[in-house]
């Protein structure tokens, strides 16, 4: 989401991005020891815009033309594991160029179709979007902003099968919705714009909650397009008010109880979903990742809290006394679907099992989902800590041995982090009919960990542990139990002296190497004092003509090779695979990774490996380099840790700080495969498993607008998909596209 720009402080204020304010030693000792030393482009908008709408027309099962419902979803037979990567050695397509088109560009011989876009209609009673704000019951629609997204094969007749590649479940987070700085409404789902006073009208409240959260929504290949399946029995939204099962070590625990669930073991809904990561035993997890902002706060609640340490809690989290809620949900109304976003302490009861003192610490997981199965309880994975998740990538499954899911938190100096599990891995769990239950062993009892980035390239993984002396010894908070560490991870990790990094969005691991990306995607609050060997770079950007940007304005990607490749490994080594970068820009400091106008971008976020190719498909969310170009999407072949080379940035002062820079990218292993429309990112990648089919999110185009101009499609900052033939209106819409190569073959080859 917008999270991206960086200089949009009214944002911060009430999103939350950067309240860590532990001053690691860990880090002060890097530093001092650094210190010492379409369709699309075919040619011209004509034949784009032509490719797209027989595309379009092609893709008819939206329109509800499918001629009979998919069988009801009764209990599936396992799936079978989807078949290794088989890895191209060079990128044969044509790299796009940057654009600042309000359309989707992809490379000759590719077609992109927009399949599945906000508000279009998943049941068989739901009527066509109108997208002219006057569509309610989203609850029956996709929702808004499409973010991480997983695919899950289907057999014909219906069962779960991971091989499938003409019928499968797409399972799509649906982030936040557009609205406008510090402007309360969702502007383009109301007919007027929205009411931006408080307090905010139920009806409007009422439409925006389902807005988020997720959809499972079934896709279908006819002849050689693929389109959604509108009335599948597969078909299902899970919103903000969906139950869901608190399960792990937090479940049940005092922090959890909200007068909802007063035993602290369920809760309601989920939020924020960004990023995702697919199990080993196919289910997907979702993260919930800017939650806290959707939450108001009393000005004199820390005195109502007695100052206790909830309060710190609170306020690591991102809710000061006095902190607004994004949207106002909370004035709706009496009823407590409105008065949780309040989460003042209100009730005279010692545990907060008579108010919503507690809600906060319902939030903030990855949350597991079972596509296949509607029956299949939701489970917010408390175990794996509580903190701004994007994705979540497993380490390379050995039989006998733990596995691991690393995990980012998305905020300006926050960490990086790893769940080994207890269990050993048993690969006849990857076919387990009862997946939930398969999650239930691997994701509930293991170790948490945080990294520690050392000045030589290695690192260390500390685990978060009730008995960890310094955990045991933090001064500013007082662990009282598992339970405690895993909700307040943050504070934990501060007081281990975990490496405060450069945002940590997504995380993905490499289908052969096992070694784990993380895009690191921007960092306005980086210093030349506070650089580090893993986060080395200051600079200043000019952006248009006047603005300046500063910080790590361009983002890198960082990658972690765990020692002997072992899930369980107390240490790794460590370099940077990726800098992000204008080409044109300094290659002493800024451009490290030598990019051409082909390769270069900024602010790297969506981070996905193919399975089908083992090609990196990199997406950006960018703010920075929007002068020039519209958000992205690249293919990248990379090699590994190691590859490259040790490189001395020096400062201004005689301050150097060295970083380990990946091998430089060819024209070969590096290109721009994709832009977006205006005032877009990119994010969600899912693929077919033959690899002939690739799935991406265009989320938000034309997001900057007010509500006042929500009707005044003069004042739209893009018009995509309408202006590539998909829907009704002119109001923008984020969608799921379809992007195959007009050869049938796999993308990228
Ligand atoms: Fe939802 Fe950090 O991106
Ligand atoms: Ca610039
Ligand atoms: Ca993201």
């Amino acid at each position: 989401m917008y999270m991206n720009k960086p200089h949009d402080l009214s944002l911060s204020l009430i999103d939350d991005e950067d309240h860590n304010t532990s001053n690691n030693p860990s880090f002060q000792s890097v530093l001092t020891a650094r210190l010492s030393r379409r369709n699309v482009l075919r040619g011209s908008l004509g034949t784009a815009v032509t490719g797209m709408l027989s595309a379009v027309s092609l893709s008819a099962c939206g329109g509800g033309d499918d001629p009979a419902p998919a069988p009801a979803p009764a209990p599936a037979p396992a799936p079978a594991p989807a078949p290794a990567a088989k890895p191209l050695e060079k990128l044969n397509f044509a790299a796009v160029a940057k654009s600042l088109e309000d359309k989707v560009v992809v490379p000759a011989g590719y077609t992109a179709t927009v399949l599945y876009a906000l508000g279009d209609p998943i049941t068989a009673a739901a009527t066509a979007y109108k997208n002219d704000g006057s569509d309610g019951d989203f609850e029956s629609r996709a929702g808004d902003h499409h973010d991480g997204m997983e695919y899950y094969g289907l057999s014909a007749d219906g069962k779960a099968d991971l091989k499938a590649s003409d019928r499968g479940l797409l399972v799509i987070n649906h982030e936040a919705t557009s609205h406008a700085g510090t402007e309360r409404a969702s502007a383009f789902v109301h007919l007027t714009g929205g009411t931006n006073t408080l307090p905010r009208p139920a009806a409007e409240v009422d439409r925006e909650v389902p807005l988020h959260g997720l959809s499972v929504v079934e896709v279908k290949k006819t002849g050689t397009a693929f389109g959604y399946v509108k009335d599948s029995a597969f078909n299902r939204r899970i919103t903000p008010l969906t139950p869901v099962v608190l399960s792990g070590v937090a479940a049940g625990s005092g922090l959890m109880k909200t007068k909802y669930a007063i035993d602290g073991k369920t809760a309601r809904g989920t939020l924020n979903n960004c990023g995702t990561g697919t199990t080993p035993w196919g289910t997907t997890l979702t993260g919930e990742e800017n939650w806290s902002g959707y939450f108001t706060r009393g000005a004199a609640d820390d005195a109502a809290r007695a100052n206790d340490k909830s309060v710190t809690s609170l306020k690591r989290y991102g809710r000061n006394q006095g902190a607004a809620s994004r949207h106002g949900w909370e004035t709706g109304g009496a009823d407590d679907k409105y008065a949780r976003w309040d989460i003042s302490k209100k009730g005279a009861s010692a545990d907060g099992s008579d108010d919503y003192r507690n809600e906060l610490n319902t939030f903030g997981y990855l949350v597991e989902i079972d596509a296949y199965n509607k029956a299949a309880a939701i489970k917010k994975r408390t175990s794996l800590g509580r903190f701004a998740h994007e994705s979540a990538a497993f380490s390379k499954l050995v039989e006998g041995k733990p596995l691991a899911v690393y995990m980012g938190d998305d905020s300006r100096g926050e960490y990086i982090y790893k769940w080994v599990s207890e269990a050993a891995w048993a690969a006849a769990d990857a076919t387990a009919a009862d997946r939930i239950a398969t999650g239930d062993k691997y994701l509930d009892k293991g170790k948490l960990f945080v990294a520690k980035f050392n000045a030589d390239g290695s690192g260390e993984w500390v685990e978060l542990s009730i008995n960890n002396a310094a955990i045991k010894a933090a001064t500013n908070y007082s662990f009282a139990d598992q339970a405690d560490v895993v909700v307040n991870a943050r504070l934990a990790a501060d007081a281990v002296g975990a490496t405060k990094m450069d945002r940590p969005e997504w995380c993905a691991a490499h289908p052969t190497t096992g070694e784990v990306y993380f895009t690191l995607t921007n960092n306005s609050n980086r210093t030349a004092a506070t650089v580090d060997a893993a986060n080395p770079r200051f600079y200043e950007d000019t952006k248009g003509t006047a603005t300046k940007q500063s910080g790590n304005v361009n983002g890198h990607i960082i990658r972690v090779a765990e020692v002997n490749g072992e899930a369980a490994a107390a240490t790794f080594k460590w370099d940077v695979y990726l800098f992000g970068s204008e080409a044109g820009a300094d290659k002493s400091l800024v451009n490290l990774s030598s990019l051409t106008d082909d390769q270069d971008m900024s602010s790297p976020d969506g981070l996905w490996f193919s399975r089908a190719t083992g090609v990196c498909w990199i997406q950006t969310d960018d703010g920075a380099y929007t002068d020039k170009t519209n958000c992205m999407m690249l293919a990248g072949i990379p090699g590994k840790v190691g590859d490259g080379e040790k490189k001395t940035l020096s400062y201004a002062g005689g301050k150097t700080v060295d970083t380990y820079v990946g091998k430089a990218p060819t024209a070969d292993t590096l290109k721009r495969f994709l832009v977006g429309p205006v005032d877009c990112e990119l994010t969600g990648c899912a693929e077919t498993p033959d690899g002939k089919a690739l799935f991406v999110n265009i989320q938000h185009p034309g997001e900057t607008i007010s509500s006042a101009n929500a009707a005044d499609a003069s004042k739209y900052l893009s018009q995509w998909p309408s202006n590539a033939g998909y829907g009704a209106g002119k109001r923008p819409r984020s969608a799921t596209i379809v992007i195959t190569k007009n050869d049938g073959g796999v993308i990228g080859s």
